[in-house]
């Protein structure tokens, strides 16, 4: 016998394709077992302005194949109050709910931890970032489609940056971790990676480009996580014009064109699968866990460790895209 009877499903913090994938999984899993479902909109605000709505199986048709998030999606500071996590706890009162998942990030778990301490609610936490960076799982929901985007964007910038015999340096997101960083740059054949986990001075890359260019290497593609620790793309591109006046060189940002789109079809099933746990895990009557997929198994992490322990970068493939690089 199922512990819960009504479940509500938000997404939070920085929109990720594959969230619409993953709340269809919800919805659907709790038709089918006979649960009722509703969507908050607009997150964490959402709960607070009771702006809650039921979902039927129909509600999600047509739905896995779209980027962004149907629910909306929100940085909430009403939320982070007390008498707003009371009001968003009585809204749910109001409409019965008896357990709630919430898909995002970092701040997006703590927010949930906090509401489950403070009113005893059982939640469970599903990880959409496009940042990859939440510990506990092998992947987050978003990550596939957005490193696929920045990889095709790069392909291009490839083209005209050999035409021109350019050094092009190309922005991609990841405050705080660069495994969007890395795995476009091994996946582009970048010749350096700027990543916030590891200092790499100007100095040295003016080396290695130089390097490169006696080795007759004509174009290069460098790529920077925002979160790095020289600045951003700009910055990083004028300081080495300032060493190298001969480099022709130019820069790109990628921005949010990595937050949308289609999501791939490795997302999709990831979000399908994680989906259909969350409620699972709801019904089995655990709460404070997210989910996660390591070694292609369902993992469900402790809250408090998903959210303040580390995921790290992988050091051989960090070493590997060196080698590769020359
Ligand atoms: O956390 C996801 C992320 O896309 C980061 O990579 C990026 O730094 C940030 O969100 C951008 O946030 P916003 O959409 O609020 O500008």
């Amino acid at each position: 016998m199922s512990s819960v009877k009504r479940i509500a499903v938000l997404t939070s913090g920085g929109d990720a394709p594959g969230m619409n994938a993953a709340i269809r999984a919800v919805v659907r899993t709790c038709v089918y077992h006979d649960l009722h479902v509703y969507g908050v909109i607009r997150g964490f605000d959402g709960l607070i302005k009771g702006d809650i709505k039921r979902l039927e199986a129909r509600d999600v048709a047509n739905i896995i194949q779209r980027g962004g998030t149907i629910l909306k999606t929100a940085r909430s500071d009403s939320f982070e109050t007390k008498e707003g996590r009371q009001i968003a706890y009585e809204n749910l009162l109001a409409n019965d709910i008896d357990g709630l998942i919430v898909i995002g990030g970092n701040g997006t778990y703590a927010g949930g931890l906090q509401f489950m301490q403070e009113f005893n609610l059982p939640v469970v936490g599903m990880p959409g970032t496009i940042d990859n960076d939440i510990f506990g799982t092998d992947y987050c929901i978003g990550f596939d489609t957005a490193i696929n985007t920045a990889v095709d964007a790069v392909d291009k910038i490839r083209d005209t940056a050999d035409s021109h015999n350019r050094i092009f340096f190309i922005e991609v997101m990841g405050r705080h971790s660069g495994f969007i960083a890395l795995h476009t740059g091994v996946s582009s054949g970048a010749g350096a990676i700027f990543l916030p986990e590891r200092e790499m001075s100007i100095e040295e890359l003016t080396d290695l480009l130089r390097k490169s260019a006696k080795r007759q290497k004509l174009f290069n593609l460098v790529i920077v996580a925002e979160g790095n620790k020289n600045g951003d793309a700009n910055e990083i591109a004028k300081q080495v014009k300032v060493l190298n006046p001969e480099f022709d060189v130019r820069v790109s940002v990628i921005g949010h064109l990595q937050r949308g789109g289609s999501p791939s079809a490795m997302d999709r099933v990831l979000a399908s699968r994680m989906g259909h746990s969350a409620v699972q895990a709801l019904m089995r009557g655990e709460s404070g866990v997210a989910i996660g997929l390591i070694n292609d198994k369902i993992t469900f992490t402790p809250f408090h460790d998903a959210i303040h322990k580390r995921k790290t970068l992988n050091k051989e493939l960090v070493k590997m895209a060196e080698i590769l690089a020359m």
